[in-house]
């Protein structure tokens, strides 16, 4: 496995791949969500590149960008043991030289849930993701089902700028008890970490009453919030049922529809989703 910081480097490895190559954005901190996207691009690719990159441009001014949790030698052992071929990690002046002014905005799916709480969150994405796209030329990208929004605005930028690349998305990985994994799950405290489950029952419980019959997205909303309401250490931020290509709300389920929430635990900002279908 080789690792390379600089955009020189990267680009003299990635021309030396065997294709197809297969890329992993990510921001580093690797769980089991993150690795089962390398190993699905390890089993569908010649070549594996990840990416670990905590990305400025997508963090608020007031969001976590500084306190972000970082482990770059157990992520490269990590990733050395699931097979990757690359590991391209550089600094933010290498993403961003001095001078740096152009950005990507992907408009409507970009703008409702994560975007209407995370001003400027997506565009931050986008651009950090074109570059990627653009520095690594990798026939296939692999992201995760637990951001769904944030896959929506990938295809729709992927598709709408051109790339020549096939968006593969994996299903969420979750602990044994329902919290999908995520690098933030290291901000809760053990007993807010107990708590956090609440959000998966939340979506089960909406997944239960829509196979029973329940096409009411209001009706489908408060079973959620409800659930919800019954952990005290549970911050609502949304709980939405959307259509799941243009992320708008509905007033009744035609599926395919995307159910998902925002909930604050402590200093954690927890997300996450299913699909009706
Ligand atoms: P990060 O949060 O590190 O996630 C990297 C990839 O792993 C994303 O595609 C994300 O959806 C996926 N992922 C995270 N948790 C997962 C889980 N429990 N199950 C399945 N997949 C999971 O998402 C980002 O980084 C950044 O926004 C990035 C795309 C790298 C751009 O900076």
């Amino acid at each position: 496995m080789q690792v390379v910081t600089t955009i020189a480097a990267l680009r003299a490895a990635r021309a030396a791949m065997p294709e197809p190559v297969g890329v992993v954005p990510t921001m580093g901190f690797l769980h089991e969500g993150h690795l089962a996207l390398v190993r699905r691009a390890r089993q569908e690719n010649a070549s594996v590149i990840v990416t670990i990159f905590v990305n400025p441009t997508q963090f608020g001014p007031t969001e976590d960008f500084a306190a972000y949790p970082r482990d770059l030698a157990r992520d490269l052992a990590l990733l050395e043991q699931v097979g990757a071929d690359l590991v391209f990690a550089p600094e933010v002046a290498e993403i961003y030289p001095p001078g740096f002014q152009t950005y990507v905005t992907v408009e409507q799916v970009a703008q409702p849930l994560e975007g209407a709480r995370r001003p400027g969150h997506f565009r931050g994405v986008a651009t950090v993701v074109a570059k990627l796209f653009n520095l690594t030329q990798p026939q296939r990208a692999y992201f995760g089902q637990k951001d769904a929004q944030q896959v929506r605005v990938i295809q729709q930028m992927t598709a709408d700028l051109n790339f020549p690349l096939e968006i593969v998305v994996c299903p969420t990985v979750r602990e044994p008890d329902g919290l999908a994994m995520s690098s933030r799950n290291t901000y809760l405290t053990p007993e807010q970490r107990q708590a956090a489950p609440v959000l998966y029952r939340s979506l089960q419980a909406v997944e239960a009453a829509y196979r029973s019959g329940e096409r009411d997205a209001g009706r489908l909303r408060q079973i959620a919030l409800d659930v919800l309401a019954a952990e005290p250490l549970a911050q609502v931020e949304y709980v939405s049922v959307a259509d799941a290509a243009t992320l708008q709300e509905l007033e009744q389920v035609m599926a395919p529809a995307l159910v998902s929430m925002a909930v604050r635990i402590g200093r954690a900002r927890l997300i996450d989703n299913i699909l009706l279908t």
